[in-house]
């Protein structure tokens, strides 16, 4: 049984994780498009402050475009400067060389009549990135031209790259908050697994407790019972008609004699003191006992010497009880092969019958308690099997055989 961590807790921190994601990425997209203006915006500020600069210092020194001009389009951040004509005839250039030729651009005098401040970003020939501002310089005589300032973009790009810095650890925290999460609803789940096995055994050892009291007071007076129909049935003549119906409440005694102390052996809190059991004389020997006067064929196939960690008695209880399941379930004819081969770190004991294997719906409760399909079975055999098997840190299964023809009843054991 698998305890369901309550779908409360669950839907309360899924919630919690879906909604915290929500304000962290819509946050974080916001500030990362507040810092992106901001890189515009600080590019933008820049070229309009050194274009009036310029304008200034132009003015100031009456139309001269060199020495002030050039100091100030030398700042660090300018990749280069220019101011055209309207005509696009280049009057100043950061790079003298360029003075005098063509800008080669179409329409400049129109935007210069009407032009307003322009910045776009551009890659320079070398490959780097630049910001482009278009700025309408205002001679002292009313002339109109060009000053177009190219920045590099380093500095305000130093702005983006924190916002990659920003997604990164954002991500990282997102991808804790989860992991904390699922793990916070692992730990719940195996917590609750835990508490409710610890629960359930708790309940089964005072059942246990509560049957093993039973069923000691129920044989204490079966036994004063049969003992007093013993003697009376001695005492009775063979041809005495009483005789018969002695002889039914004898059957009937014995019976419950019989249950009652299959029950106090599966009820009984056990210890068990494991050795090393040598299988291959252990299973001849049951089969010589279980299997005597049974008309069927029989094959014992041990691998020689292979030993087992268990307790021999109860192993023993064990496998004999799988023995006559499977001689019961096949009736008078049949092909019963017992064995034992090891399997890594565990030895394999099998009983493999013909007969006519499980239905698909009692596999679930074959190692149920009083699960029978026998009018005279007590349904314990394998529920004790399992338990004592469990104790003894292996495995027990009872399955249909792969090819349909018959069951196979199979014991993993730690190597002995
Ligand atoms: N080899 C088998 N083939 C088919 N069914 C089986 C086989 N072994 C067990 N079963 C089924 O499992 C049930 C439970 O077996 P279990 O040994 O626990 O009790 P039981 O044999 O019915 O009673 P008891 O062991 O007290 O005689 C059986 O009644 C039977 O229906
Ligand atoms: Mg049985």
């Amino acid at each position: 049984m698998r305890p369901v961590v309550p779908w409360v807790f669950r839907a309360t921190l899924l919630s919690f994780l879906l909604l915290s994601t929500a304000v962290l990425l819509f946050a974080t997209a916001r500030n990362a498009r507040t810092v992106r203006s901001l890189a515009e915006t600080s590019l933008e500020s820049t070229a309009q402050a050194l274009s009036a600069s310029a304008e200034n210092a132009l003015r100031v020194g009456s139309g001269r475009t060199d020495g002030a001009v050039r100091e100030i389009l030398s700042d660090r951040v300018v990749a280069y400067a220019l101011i055209a004509a309207p005509d696009g005839k280049i009057l100043f250039h950061t790079n003298p060389m360029r003075i005098g030729r063509s800008l080669g651009e179409e329409g400049l005098a129109d935007w210069l009549r009407s032009g307003r401040p322009f910045g776009r970003r551009v890659t320079l020939g070398t490959g780097l990135p630049a910001y482009e501002f278009d700025y309408v310089l205002h001679r002292p005589d009313g002339r109109a031209e060009l000053l177009r300032l190219v920045l590099h973009t380093a500095p305000a790009d130093r702005l983006l790259d924190g916002i990659s810095r920003m997604w990164l650890a954002v991500s990282g925290m997102l991808v804790l908050l989860w992991a904390v999460g699922i793990a916070l609803e692992r730990v719940l789940t195996r917590h609750l697994r835990m508490q409710a096995e610890a629960d359930r055994n708790e309940r089964l050892a005072l059942i246990g407790r509560m049957t093993a009291t039973l069923a000691h007071e129920i044989r204490n007076a079966l036994g004063a019972v049969k003992g007093y129909t013993q003697w009376v049935d001695e005492k009775t003549a063979l041809s005495d008609p009483r005789k018969q119906g002695l002889s039914i409440a004898l059957k009937g005694t014995e019976r419950i004699e019989s249950l009652v102390n299959e029950l106090l052996l599966f009820a009984r809190e056990e210890t068990f003191s494991s050795a090393p059991v040598d299988l291959p004389p252990l299973l001849e020997s049951l089969v010589r006992e279980e299997a005597a006067g049974w008309p069927g064929q029989v094959a014992v196939d041990s691998v020689a010497g292979v030993r087992v960690l268990a307790e021999p008695d109860r192993l023993r209880r064990i496998l004999a009880n799988g023995v006559r399941n499977a001689i019961q379930a096949m009736g008078d004819t049949g092909v019963l092969r017992i064995g034992a081969n090891r399997a890594g770190k565990r030895v394999r004991i099998f009983i493999e019958d013909s007969g006519p294997g499980i239905p698909e719906t009692e596999r679930p409760r074959l190692f149920t308690p009083f699960h029978t399909t026998k009018p005279d079975g007590t349904g314990l055999g394998l529920a004790y099997a399992k338990k004592v098997v469990e104790a003894m840190k292996g495995r027990i299964d009872l399955r249909n055989r792969e090819d349909g023809s018959g069951a196979v009843f199979e014991i993993l054991l730690p190597k002995g």
